[in-house]
């Protein structure tokens, strides 16, 4: 199955941002695994970041017909975007939510998701390695 993995703003300072809350990985190293672990689990995996919200909701419409399930890392939009809630709603496509850090563990700010709602499911606080884990829950969701 092919699955999309969307990554919003700031992720492509991983590496250098905040290594003692987001790991020391690249974001092109956790690219590198993430289609590893899907080829794994026989998911072809396209990879993505923006800093714009509007194209990440561009590639969340596109993703109808061509993927089969999303995995998306909102960054702060996560906190902010009732413009992603609608448009993972809109397409319908089984998402999977996903945090590097345990976001309950940190600011109040960062409690509230916009996207929890329309998830199948979240994961978070397990660093870069929840990139496979998200792959693996979305794996019967797609099938
Ligand atoms: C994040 C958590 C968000 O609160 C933050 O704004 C991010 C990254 C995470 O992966 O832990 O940019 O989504």
């Amino acid at each position: 199955a092919a699955i999309l993995v969307l990554n919003g703003p700031n992720l492509n300072m991983l590496g250098k941002r905040e290594p003692g809350v987001y790991g020391s990985k690249t974001l092109g190293e956790i690219e590198a695994d993430t289609k590893a672990a899907g080829e794994r689990l026989g998911m072809a995996v396209d990879f993505r970041q923006s800093n714009h919200e509007g194209m990440l909701i561009d590639w969340i419409h596109e993703a109808l017909g061509r993927f089969r399930g999303i995995v998306i890392n909102p960054g702060a939009y996560t906190h902010t975007s009732i413009a992603l809630h609608d448009a993972i709603r809109a397409v319908g496509l089984p998402t999977i939510e996903l945090h590097l850090s345990n976001v309950f563990a940190r600011e109040d700010f960062r409690h509230h998701s916009y996207v929890s709602p329309v998830a199948a499911g979240v994961i978070c606080g397990f660093g870069a390695a929840g990139y496979g884990l998200a792959l693996q829950a979305l794996q019967p969701l797609v099938e």
